[in-house]
């Protein structure tokens, strides 16, 4: 296990003041020349990461797949995709990250198994195999159609049909990604098998993959119409979900994840979640029984305004049980990335967003560096979501491009074409021309993780909303007598606000240009900009 980097972190609450960087291991950085990243290339690239000064990386999977989407389709839970590594691989990155303090998240993927996996194999071979179970198979309708209404998120019907057994098997994405049945004991003790085999290997935690869809009505019933459905959206939405997805039944399933984790020290359960935030908390289960950190989404949604956020920000902390600890997300491998959502100027606001509100921040590789959002040509495309639902599938390729090292060809991410082109401005946004730059997007995100690693009260103090008016959301944090405002302009103007407990010293700005600078109950921001300060 990896020691805790500072002593004021007990040795079961590293999460708490962490930071999480999500590393989608294709794009990363490739090692042996296909275009395609792999473990070795991650191992590669840990020193970078030291530096940069996060605490764990969360990795997308890295299993055997035939990579119907990109190794969400899982046909070994217990090895290594041959284009990734090999296991000795994946120990070597682990023991690698553990010597720099790193942690190591791994991606669960407990909802679907690959149409390759052999358990499905097995399933679909005969109505009276013993696996048949461990899937949801259905009768057809009455029309020799699917037996309901259900969605895939992916586009079309939930159900296909396996012609050999004459029943439809259910799988919330592709087809080629089969639901398991977690009404099946046998099921739930092979998954918990499955993070004991990773956990035993010094794995530190489990994004655990759209934890929410575990359990779907034991009746089968049909989705309501969605009233607010809107034309040009996801069609999956034209249903509401409730038979398929948010069940009460599905935080048992939780607190079984959990029970399991808790049986090593200090490891971290983390479930990915899209719902609305009353109903995204109760995944902290009972007392506390379930995900240590339930994603929290809210961010990549919300209007970008200061009084939106700082209403959401009320809402969340409102809504949290006791004892839970918040987390924020500004950007993954699903969501067009935040420097298009907000534009390259309120990123940087946005930036200091993440690393200051309370609780535990997870980056996405690329956004410390200012990475765009890659437009894909039609012929480059990718992603099967993008090509089941043109236009809709939120242009994941465009989030998931090869990792900006250098100006070099191909971006030093590979010898050779990527499996993703790079962003046409490689040459200059990237990890060494910035390096060096005492204002750019790099330096930035450095010292902000510095500033949380120097002052507790930004990385676990309390959080104490002082104004959003107009463009200035001004929030105070707080932590046995350390006291740090933060200010943040999300306009273009400048902004004089009269703030009379604003007394001390810069800590750091957007721009990165007014350290030590004295402050005397006046906060100035010039337009994009935000600053924290460290009161006297
Ligand atoms: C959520 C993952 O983040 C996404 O990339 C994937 O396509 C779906 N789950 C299905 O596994
Ligand atoms: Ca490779």
């Amino acid at each position: 296990m990896a020691p805790s980097r500072n002593e004021s972190r007990t040795p079961t609450s590293w999460w708490r003041a962490g930071v999480i960087y999500q590393i989608y291991p294709r794009s990363f950085q490739d090692t042996n020349g296909d275009g395609i990243g792999d473990l070795p290339g991650v191992t590669a690239r840990l020193d970078y990461l030291a530096s940069l000064g996060i605490d764990a990386i969360w990795l997308s999977p890295f299993y055997p797949s035939p990579m119907a989407d990109f190794g969400y389709d899982v046909a070994d839970y217990e090895d290594v995709d041959p284009i990734f590594g090999t296991l000795p691989d994946f120990d070597a990155l682990v023991a690698a990250a553990h010597e720099r303090d790193i942690r190591v998240i791994i991606d669960l993927v407990p909802n679907h198994t690959s149409d390759a996996h052999p358990w499905f194999k097995e399933a679909r071979a005969s109505r009276d195999n013993p696996r048949r179970d461990w899937y949801i198979w259905r009768d057809p309708g009455p029309d020799g159609g699917p037996p309901n209404n259900w969605l895939s998120e992916f586009g079309g019907s939930a159900w296909t049909l396996d012609p050999t057994t004459g029943q439809y098997y259910y799988h919330a994405f592709l087809d080629r990604q089969p639901d398991l049945n977690w009404r099946n004991p046998q099921v739930v003790a092979a998954i918990h098998d499955v993070m004991r085999f990773w956990l035993a290997r010094g794995v530190d935690g489990f994004r655990v993959d759209v934890i929410w869809h575990l359990m779907k009505d034991a009746q089968f019933r049909d989705n309501p119409p969605n009233p607010d459905y809107r034309a040009g959206t996801n069609p999956y939405f034209k249903l509401l979900p409730v038979h398929t997805t948010d069940l009460e039944e599905v935080q048992d399933v939780v607190a079984g994840l959990r029970r399991v984790v808790d049986d090593y020290p200090d490891r971290l359960l983390i479930g990915e979640i899209y719902l609305p935030i009353e109903r995204l908390v109760a995944y902290y289960g009972a007392d506390l029984s379930g995900a240590h950190l339930p994603f929290n989404f809210a961010l990549l949604e919300t209007a970008w305004e200061a009084r939106a956020v700082e209403r959401l920000v009320a809402r969340y902390e409102a809504a949290l049980p006791k004892g839970g600890w918040p987390n924020w997300v500004l950007g993954n491998h699903d969501r067009p990335r935040i420097h298009k959502r907000v534009g390259p100027d309120q990123a940087r606001v946005a930036a200091m967003l993440l690393l200051t509100l309370r609780g535990t921040p997870t980056l996405y590789y690329g956004d410390e560096i200012g990475m765009a959002q890659v437009d894909i040509p039609p012929d480059r495309i990718q992603d099967p979501y993008e090509k089941n639902v043109p236009g809709i599938g939120m242009g994941r390729d465009g989030v998931r491009t090869p990792m900006q090292w250098d100006a070099g060809p191909f971006g030093g991410f590979s010898t050779v074409e990527p499996w993703l082109p790079l962003a046409p401005d490689f040459t200059e946004v990237n990890v060494a021309a910035e390096q060096g730059d005492p204002d750019s997007m790099l330096t930035l995100h450095r010292r902000l993780l510095v500033a949380r690693r120097l002052h507790p009260a930004l990385a676990e103090g309390a959080y104490v909303p002082l104004a959003a008016e107009g463009d200035l959301l001004l929030f105070r944090r707080e932590r046995e007598g350390e006291r740090c405002l933060v200010a943040l302009n999300f306009g273009g103007d400048p902004i004089l606000a009269q703030v009379p407990e604003a007394r001390g010293r810069v800590l750091a700005s957007t721009f990165c240009d007014r350290d030590e600078e004295p402050v005397n109950g006046e906060i100035a921001l010039r337009g994009h900009e935000g600053v924290i300060l460290l009161c006297a």
